[in-house]
């Protein structure tokens, strides 16, 4: 957007979070709070995004969100809201245009509001613009004082607020637009007497003084503006999250048992007929087709699911990618680099890790299989391990199309089963077996007929 520059302050220390990470690292969903007001401003499009940073926290914030187009400025001391904006103020020289300033505390707030927000500033022709609310419950924040005629006149906050003051209902939400001209008043903001602190809403009190146009607008919905102070503000974004994400699914016909008991990225997507059951984790960005149906107790992450799979109790999944129409559990496990293709089934106490698995291959039960590359249409029987691991390397497994793996079997790697071969139960496999052969290394059995009576006889 053209002459538009978006500052995000968060260099705050986040006392009432009670506890050693960065407040605006606090995660919502598995992300990092910070991260959806910088996606929100960035949306936007600005000429420039700047993260304002305590020097403590700096470091951190930089590594979470990595590159890509955010300037970070320091504030030396946590002074206060305006000496956070007054740190930016040599990466805003020689800008003209309006500054959107940004909590780092607020994730919830939308694009669209702050689009409309925009458009609202500069059609006013104001110097400065507040978004303000009216929450349920205005404790803990500033309270907008206007006069008689609804004309806006300061902003208190809660500790230096009267009681009459308190009473009042609509709120600053943190979200302000100044254009470049009213920066220097900045400048004016003294130290808060109670809290020693340079209160960034003494700019409205200071700027109407000047007699420059202001406003304080309410737009968009209440709750998008709630602050995160503390871990239980924490939740209740997280629960306002959860449910836009759930509506935003349900418009695309996923449907869900209990909306309440899954968490889904923000990123995750969600292909439309997929039913979801309770206590379902959808994590990072995952991917998950059309028509599939998971079951409760899964968690799902950074996997790319096809269409019509069936993901059945208690499993996980991990950086994994399944084909259409396969069946994965119940109680299964696949972990990274892990392939399974179209109409596989893999199922009860199977885990599988680093390994392709073809089509329409069955790993029903009880086996580990790691490093493995196994073709399409095999069977792999209970029990079968590969023995990926000699206490120094890896070593990969090999067993081609249409082979046939007997329980309670170990195929010691580096080790290939040629197409079609045969593995009978109970055997050891530790070198390779030729196309179409049968590997059967078994202990012989004896049967010693009328055993028991003697033994017992003997008791
Ligand atoms: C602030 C507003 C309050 C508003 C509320 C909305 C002030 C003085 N008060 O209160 O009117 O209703 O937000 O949520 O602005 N920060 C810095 N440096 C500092 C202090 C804070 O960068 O020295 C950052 C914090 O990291 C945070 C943001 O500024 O992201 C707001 O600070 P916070 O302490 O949460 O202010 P509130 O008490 O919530
Ligand atoms: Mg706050």
């Amino acid at each position: 957007m053209k002459a538009l520059v978006c500052v995000v302050l968060a260099a705050g220390e986040g006392r009432r979070m009670r506890s050693g990470v960065p407040k605006v690292l606090h995660r919502l969903n598995g992300v990092p709070m910070l991260h959806y007001i910088v996606g929100s401003a960035r949306a936007l499009n600005p000429e420039g995004l700047i993260v304002v940073a305590g020097k403590d926290n700096r470091r951190q914030l930089e590594e979470s969100l990595g590159p890509g187009g955010v300037r970070f400025v320091t504030q030396e001391a946590p002074l206060g809201t305006a000496h956070a904006l007054q740190s930016a103020r040599k990466a805003l020289r020689g800008f003209r245009g309006d500054v959107l300033v940004l909590n780092g505390d607020t994730p919830l707030i939308t694009t669209g509001t702050l689009k409309r927000f925009i458009t609202r500033h500069r059609r006013a022709g104001n110097s400065l613009s507040i978004l303000s609310f009216t929450p349920p419950d205005p404790a803990g924040y500033g309270r907008v004082l206007r006069d008689g005629s609804g004309r806006p006149l300061m902003i208190v906050e809660e500790p230096d607020a009267t009681v009459e003051q308190r009473g009042i209902g609509e709120v600053n939400s943190g979200v302000y637009l100044i254009r470049h001209d009213a920066l220097p008043l900045l400048k004016e903001v003294r130290r808060n007497r109670r809290k020693k602190e340079y209160y960034l809403t003494d700019l409205l009190g200071i700027a109407l003084r000047r007699g420059l146009g202001c406003g304080v607008y309410q737009l968009g919905e209440e709750r998008e503006f709630m602050g995160v102070n503390t871990k239980e503000e924490l939740l209740q974004a997280q629960r306002v999250l959860r449910e836009r994400t759930v509506k935003h699914w349900l418009d695309r016909d996923v449907g869900f048992m209990d909306e309440s008991a899954v968490f889904i990225h923000p990123e995750a997507v969600i292909g439309e007929g997929t039913f979801i059951y309770p206590n379902v984790c959808i994590e990072g960005k995952t991917r998950i087709g059309r028509w599939c149906v998971v079951y409760p107790n899964v968690r799902i992450a950074e996997s790319v699911i096809g269409d019509r799979v069936v993901i059945k109790d208690s499993s996980v999944i991990e950086s994994a990618e399944i084909g259409d129409g396969s069946a994965i559990g119940p109680f299964a496990r696949l972990r990274p680099g892990t392939t399974v293709m179209e109409g596989a089934s893999i199922g009860n106490f199977v885990e599988v890790k680093a390994s392709t698995i073809g089509r329409g291959t069955k790993a029903q039960h009880h086996s580990y299989i790691g490093d493995a590359e196994v073709g399409g249409g095999v069977n792999i029987g209970a029990g079968t391990i590969t023995c990926n691991y000699d206490g120094l390397k890896k070593h990969k497994t090999v067993i081609e199309e249409g082979v046939f793996i007997g329980s309670d079997t170990q195929l010691v790697a580096p080790v290939r089963i040629g197409k079609g071969a045969y593995v009978a139960a109970g055997t050891t496999v530790t070198e390779d077996v030729p196309p179409g052969a049968l590997a059967i290394g078994r202990a012989p059995g004896r049967v010693i007929k009328g055993w028991a009576k003697k033994r017992r006889a003997k008791s």
